[in-house]
């Protein structure tokens, strides 16, 4: 079985025909995302059918977030010496509006963090965060665990927590 349900974008996917409902995220995908690949601003992934149709999307970049923008709790655990700690950002996540509702936004997620978790590995990362586009993505992302950074829209899961999650479902193999 393959390790991932998604693959990288590649020039037979039907970008241009990918609607989440949400313009900016239409928009991305299919006009601006070639150009973040191409800069290595970003990496795509995508879920899809035998037709090339995308069923859905991710991206994952490396970003930094300074000590002040993460809760006091975890921040006094840190070595001062790390002002910027480095972070996964998820930085857009959408399923296509003809498979919402079947289970995808969460398979792309778990996804998503299993690939954030094993690239953690090799470069680290402390947590993955998001910025979510409205209301209705906060309780998305709520319901998987994700808590908010103080004074930002953005929302947080650590990697530990990420880590045992995979490990528990490693385990259930
Ligand atoms: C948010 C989005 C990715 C969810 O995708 P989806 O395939 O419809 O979601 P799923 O069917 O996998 O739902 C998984 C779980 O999340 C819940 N859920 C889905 N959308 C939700 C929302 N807006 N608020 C709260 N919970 C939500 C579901 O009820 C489900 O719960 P369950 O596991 O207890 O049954 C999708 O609606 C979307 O693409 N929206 C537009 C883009 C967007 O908001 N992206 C996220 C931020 S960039």
């Amino acid at each position: 079985m393959d390790r991932y349900l998604t693959e990288p974008l590649n020039p037979e996917h039907r970008r241009a025909d990918f609607t989440c409902g949400i313009p900016s995220l239409d928009n991305y995908i299919q006009k601006q995302v070639g150009q973040d690949i191409k800069r290595k601003l970003a990496a795509c992934f995508v879920l899809s059918n035998e037709k090339n149709e995308i069923k859905g999307y991710y991206t994952l970049s490396n970003a930094g977030i300074t000590r002040e923008q993460i809760p006091e709790k975890i921040r006094k655990k840190l070595p001062r010496a790390y002002y910027s700690l480095p972070v996964t950002l998820l930085g857009r996540l959408a399923v296509d509006e003809r498979y919402k509702g079947q289970g995808l936004g969460k398979l792309l997620l778990i996804d998503s963090l299993k690939r954030a978790f094993e690239a953690s590995g090799v470069i680290g990362s402390m947590t993955v965060v998001v910025d979510p586009i409205d209301t209705e993505a906060v309780s998305f992302y709520q319901r998987f665990g994700f808590i908010q950074l103080p004074d930002s829209g953005k929302m947080f899961l650590p990697m530990k927590t990420i880590e045992l999650l995979m490990r528990g479902s490693d385990d259930q193999k």
